[in-house]
Formats: structure tokens, C-alpha cells, sequence
């Protein structure tokens, strides 16, 4: 019998070789569509202003593209766009799971298989539901959310391809998270945030000081082609931009405030799934956190040893489809089961 090795998402995913307003290839597919004229860019705001120069000054060390030839995004969007249309995730039910040996699972459900590592419990609800699955006196090392911000773009994708967007939320739904009680003195939260000025103000204004959390760093992901380049230009206040922010904040109070950098840029090619976020586990653990730190993940849509996910859609990106795996002889041991509840 074989176990599973290594799971790597497919390589394609991150085929992001070009910028994504260069859309030759959709608009040739797409035949009659006029492409936009690009607009002049105005005034950049400060941080936006920062972020440019960052990336100026590093551009050069950023991993060139492996393969040159490639010029263009077309790989990584037909992929997803057939993922999408094919897979048969349903948001509304509810169940949750945990795999507590050392191995990946495989698990089926309507006729999809995914992937469970080792180490990881996952509740599949929505957060109105919260209180029924996280027992009121447990707390955590650190706290990750990614909201469905309210947003026009998702209700677009979503009235274009029901299957391809996802519910959104008031900035009151996620204020009224009841995340205060989950936390210890040292407790991180990290939010990721959209640049639009609503979203911003609520994490630092409304947000952190009603779960009693002070902000201590604002990171920003830099997403940038294989050839280092970034996904769309730094643009005008408003606009789209090439990067998203991570809001980290701390209770007031905790010795951990002084290590944590205010402002770090972290880069990288982003997959072509929708709103996928790179992993932040690691980052903090190898640095900020004890290593074998526990972690709630709100909104997820994959799962990560040592954390509980919560989300919707929490087993999405677990999909079997989406990954290339290593197999390895198991001589003779059992596997592990996933137990749903
Ligand atoms: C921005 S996405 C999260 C993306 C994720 N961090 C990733 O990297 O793939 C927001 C997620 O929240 C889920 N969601 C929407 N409404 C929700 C609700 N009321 N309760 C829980 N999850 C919800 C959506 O289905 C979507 O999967």
C-alpha cells in the first residue's frame, strides 16, 4: 500500500508569468471584447509610494522566470477556470473533522476526494455558528482571519459563476466574532485586509480595540510575476494595487509587542485560485512563536498541521485535483482515519 509524501499544490497554479493587466490571451479567446485602454496613473499614496520603492531596490534578487519562453497567465487560468466549473464544494453544510495521526488522509465527500494532513481539526460552518464549535475557554497562539470583505468584484465573479465566488460580510458580522474570549496575554492576530479605506479603519478602529487587541505591525504581501515583476502597477488611491495588507495586532500589554518588525514586505507569485493567500504558519513559528503553536484560522479554505480551521469553504483547497503528490511504500502501517463528527 502507498502513503502520501509530500502534497505540493500544481505547479500551474503559480504560472503567473505575466502582469495580470496584460490580457492578451483572455481577450483573443474572448473574440468581439475591446481591450481597456490603460489608464495614466496619478499621484501614489505614501505607503503605496514605499511599497514601490521596496521592490525597486530588491527587484533584482526576486527569482527571474525559470522558463522565459512562457509569456503568459493562460496555463494557470484555464486550470482554474476548469477546477471551478467542475468542483462540487457545498458551502452551506456543516461537519467538522480531525486527523490526529502523523499521516495525510484521504477522505471522500460527493464524489471528491481531499487531502487531510496530519495534525489538523477543521470545522466546516459558517461563523454565525462559532460559539456552538469553539469551546468558550480555548485559546490560541495565534488567530488568522481573512474575511469575505465586502466587495463588489466577488459579487461580480459570483453573478458570472456561482460556483467561482463566495458569501460575503458586514464590517458588524466580523466585528461581532467573539475572538476576545480566545485569546491569551501573548496571543497574535493577524487579519488580512483589503486596501479598501473602509476595511482598514475597521481592523485598527473597530475591530482590535473590541476584541482588546492593540496594533503592533502592518505587513504588506507583495504579489509579483515569476519574472519579479508586479501583478498589476502600483497604482492611484483606490485602484487596484499589487499588494495586500496583514494587520498584526497583540493584547495590550504583551512582552511579545517589541519583537514583532512594524512593517516587513513579503513577496511572492500568487496562484491564480481566487483571493488565495500564501501560508503564514511557518512565518510566525520560525521566528515569533513557539514552535508548536497553536492556531485558529478563520475563513479558511485549506487546512495546516497544528491549526483548526474554520470556514465555509475549509475544505476547498484540500481538493485532491488541485495538488501533485509523492507516494511512498508504507510497509505495513496503518493508516490513519479522518473522524467527522
Ligand atoms: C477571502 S476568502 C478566504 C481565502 C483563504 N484565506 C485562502 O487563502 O484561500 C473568505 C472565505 O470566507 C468564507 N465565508 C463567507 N461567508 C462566511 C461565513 N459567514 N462564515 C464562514 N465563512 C464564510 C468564504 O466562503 C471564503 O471561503
Amino acid at each position: 500500500m502507498k502513503t502520501i509524501k509530500q502534497a505540493c499544490f500544481n505547479s500551474v497554479l503559480f504560472n503567473i508569468n505575466v502582469p495580470y493587466d496584460r490580457k492578451e490571451e483572455k481577450d483573443e479567446n474572448h473574440g468581439g471584447k475591446k481591450r481597456k485602454r490603460v489608464k495614466t496613473i496619478g499621484a501614489l499614496d505614501e505607503t503605496t509610494q514605499r511599497i514601490l520603492e521596496n521592490h525597486s531596490s530588491i527587484q533584482c534578487k526576486l527569482e527571474s522566470n525559470p522558463n522565459p519562453t512562457c509569456t503568459s497567465n493562460k496555463k494557470a487560468l484555464e486550470f482554474v477556470d476548469q477546477f471551478n466549473s467542475s468542483s462540487n464544494y457545498d458551502g452551506e453544510q456543516c461537519f467538522r473533522g480531525q486527523n490526529t495521526t502523523d499521516c495525510t488522509i484521504v477522505t471522500e465527500m460527493n464524489g471528491e476526494s481531499f487531502l487531510i494532513p496530519p495534525r489538523v481539526s477543521f470545522i466546516n460552518s459558517s461563523i454565525d455558528r462559532f460559539t456552538e464549535y469553539i469551546q468558550p475557554d480555548e485559546t490560541f497562539d495565534m488567530i488568522v482571519l481573512d474575511p469575505p470583505w465586502w466587495n463588489k468584484y466577488i459579487r461580480r465573479v459570483k453573478a458570472a459563476n456561482s460556483k467561482a465566488g463566495y458569501r460575503m460580510l458586514t464590517n458588524a458580522d466580523i466585528k461581532a466574532i467573539p475572538l476576545e474570549r480566545h485569546l491569551h496575554k501573548n496571543t497574535l492576530v493577524v487579519v488580512w485586509c483589503t486596501n479598501a479605506p473602509s476595511h482598514i479603519d475597521a481592523v485598527s478602529k473597530d475591530f482590535f480595540p473590541k476584541w482588546g487587541v492593540e496594533l503592533v505591525a502592518c505587513w504588506y504581501w507583495v504579489k509579483v510575476t515569476s519574472a519579479g515583476q508586479p501583478v498589476c502597477k502600483f497604482n492611484e488611491p483606490q485602484q487596484k494595487q499589487p499588494y495586500e495588507r496583514l494587520f498584526i495586532g497583540l493584547p495590550a500589554g504583551s512582552t511579545m509587542a517589541k519583537s514583532i518588525p512594524r512593517e516587513r514586505f513579503l513577496y511572492s507569485v500568487p496562484s491564480a485560485i481566487h483571493s488565495h493567500k500564501p501560508p503564514l504558519y511557518d512565518l510566525f513559528t520560525s521566528k515569533y512563536l513557539p514552535p508548536e503553536a497553536t492556531c485558529l484560522e478563520l475563513f479558511a479554505r485549506s487546512l495546516y498541521p497544528r491549526c483548526t480551521s474554520y470556514g465555509m469553504e475549509v475544505l476547498k483547497l484540500q481538493n485532491k485535483r488541485l495538488y501533485e503528490l509523492a507516494m511512498e511504500d508504507e510497509d505495513g502501517k496503518t493508516g490513519g482515519r479522518v473522524a467527522f463528527e
